[in-house]
């Protein structure tokens, strides 16, 4: 048997990690190239972890079963962050329901203040008359939910209530009610179960703080022409 591993090491992530960080990493292959464990990256330190989100995602489940109860509700997730929690959701309510999807992004800096929003996806379907659950990853300075709770609420739902996995109430800049809320966070920049930083990390199981958010974006792939 030989023991002359050949590792193949990447540039671009030799570049971007630490010799210290890199020792810490757990690698998942050593065939023809190292393969790194994204969800062991030692710029991610779990905040929540993925058996507390499963565990609070059943008990609003529970609590959303009971108020909707013959009530048909429907589900409007946000894409992309909020699929993740909401497909998870889905599965805890044990109720007739439905479910749609918006994409909104929000205009430059300069009407940031105005909370106005760009809506890239609508609904496809009315919703006069219907309960109304709007579905969030994170609720940060609010300027994006309260924009779309109102312009919902416009639109002639019986109701609009929100349920967030993740509340950064420090950061709030416009009053938005919760109505189901899974957890309260310190103002820190997190990553995981489908929120992002520059697109990535979005599949990890957990929330994690991403510690150096500028290494974070060096270790991204380069791109080959
Ligand atoms: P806001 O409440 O209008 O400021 O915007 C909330 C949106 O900003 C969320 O839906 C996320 O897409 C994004 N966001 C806010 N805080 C974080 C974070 O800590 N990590 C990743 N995305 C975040
Ligand atoms: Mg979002």
């Amino acid at each position: 048997m030989s023991h002359h591993r050949r590792i193949v090491a990447h540039a671009s992530s030799r570049v971007a990690m630490n010799q210290f960080e890199e020792s810490r990493r757990k690698i998942l292959a050593t065939t023809s190239a190292q393969i790194y464990s994204e969800f062991s990256n030692p710029n991610l330190e779990v905040l929540i972890s993925e058996a507390e989100i499963q565990q609070k995602i059943e008990a609003l489940g529970k609590q959303i079963a009971h108020e909707y109860a013959g009530k048909n509700p429907l589900l409007i997730g946000v894409l992309k962050g909020a699929c993740f929690f909401l497909s998870d959701l889905l599965r805890s309510i044990d109720i007739p329901l439905g479910i749609e999807f918006m994409a909104i992004s929000s205009y430059g800096s300069s009407t940031r203040t105005s909370g106005e929003v760009r809506i890239l996806k609508d609904l496809d379907v009315p919703i006069e008359g219907r309960h109304i659950i709007v579905v969030e990853d994170i609720v940060d300075t609010g300027l994006t939910l309260s924009y779309l709770l109102a312009n919902l609420k416009s639109r002639g739902a019986a109701s609009v209530k929100l349920v967030a996995l993740l509340d950064k109430h420090e950061r709030r800049e416009r009053e938005v009610e919760i109505d189901f809320l899974g957890f309260s966070i310190p103002d820190h920049f997190v990553v995981g179960y489908g929120l992002d930083f520059a697109e990535r990390y979005r599949n990890l199981p957990f929330i994690a703080v991403l510690k150096n958010p500028e290494s974070a974006q060096l270790e991204l792939p380069k791109e080959t022409s």
